[in-house]
């Protein structure tokens, strides 16, 4: 009879699955946009209905770390957890112990005492939610980390793209503006170029960094470059992530002038997205931001049914398509 040896590795128990993230789009497949975009149509349906919550995530507990400013996104994963029916827990860096110097580790820990499943996290620095995915046992979703990766804004305008044109293969989407400081510009990028269309980066020189090209797009300093996109995504200057003393542009009123996304740059028909927050009147006119062809509301509803079905695909899904935490993108 053949001797049966035994490996260290036999003698120690299965391994635990390793946890699913949502740190970028990089680490995601087509297949998984395709599932997690099925997945928010079924969650729109279902909320037409009468009674708008759903019993799928009672019992999970969700913990939203804000520890940057923010209005849709952290409304819209609050309200996506409490229409699964799962318990939130918010915590804003400004008035808690942060202020009194607690570091992001100690954040982390104190908050993952309470056993959180997922955790959603915003931070000013880039890396932020990877470091928490391995400091806690939770599922960890990157709600925005500095200007690196927004990967559930991508999400959300995917939805609203695919439910605008039917598909999102083929279509020419011009994005415009501050792409220097842009994570929304990185995860669209990377998300439109997953998903088959062609991507036009449009701005001044000093905004568009250099070697973007390499995540799947092209770029011009040539606003009439947007005359030939399906879709217009404006971009708002972050003035908050600019160094001080830096000259990115001559003056705000000289980028509004050359670059700036008002009615008579646009075709009739031309649709217009914008992430918000909106700076009227500097990126974007206040009659584009108005008119019929924005989808800018529709953006933000996507938002709540999109991180709905992130949500779920993460606490319901085997752990397939694991997230690398993708940290070697263009800057
Ligand atoms: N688009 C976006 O992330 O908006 P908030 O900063 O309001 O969340």
């Amino acid at each position: 009879m053949a001797e049966i040896r035994l490996m260290r590795d036999d003698l120690l128990p299965p391994k635990a699955p390793p946890r699913r993230h949502l740190i970028s789009i990089a680490g995601l497949t087509r297949d998984d946009v395709e599932r997690l975009l099925a997945t928010a149509r079924s969650f729109e349906r279902a909320l037409e209905r009468e009674v708008k919550k759903l019993p799928t995530l009672r019992g999970r507990l969700v913990l939203n770390l804000f520890f940057e400013s923010s209005t849709r996104t952290s409304s819209s994963f609050e309200l996506a957890a409490k229409r699964l029916s799962a318990d939130t827990m918010s915590f804003k860096a400004s008035g808690s112990s942060v202020e009194k110097g607690e570091s992001l580790k100690d954040t982390a820990i104190t908050l993952g005492a309470y056993d959180p499943d997922v955790i959603v996290i915003r931070h000013a620095h880039i890396g932020a939610p990877a470091l928490v995915a391995g400091w806690t046992s939770a599922h960890v979703v990157n709600a925005g980390d500095g200007k690196h990766q927004h990967p559930t804004q991508a999400l959300l305008d995917l939805y609203t793209l695919s439910a605008e044109f039917g598909k999102i293969d083929g279509l020419h989407v011009a994005i415009v503006g501050d792409v220097l400081h842009s994570r929304v510009a990185r995860s669209n990028i990377q998300a439109l170029a997953l998903m088959g269309a062609r991507v036009t980066l449009v701005g001044p020189p000093a905004l568009i960094p250099r070697g973007i090209e390499a995540l799947g797009c092209e770029t011009t300093t040539e606003i009439g470059a947007i005359e030939a996109a399906d879709v217009v995504y404006v971009l708002r200057m972050q003035r908050e992530r600019m160094l001080e003393g830096a000259n990115y542009v001559p003056s705000l009123r000289e980028y509004t002038a050359r670059w700036g996304v008002t009615p008579d740059r646009l075709r009739p028909g031309q649709k217009v997205m914008h992430p918000g927050p909106m700076n009227r009147g500097v990126e974007i006119d206040p009659l584009v931001a108005d008119a019929a062809d924005a989808l800018i509301e529709t953006q933000v509803r996507a938002g709540l049914v999109t991180r709905m079905a992130v949500l779920y695909d993460l606490l319901t899904h085997g752990p397939v398509a694991v997230q690398a935490a993708a940290m070697h993108e263009v800057a």
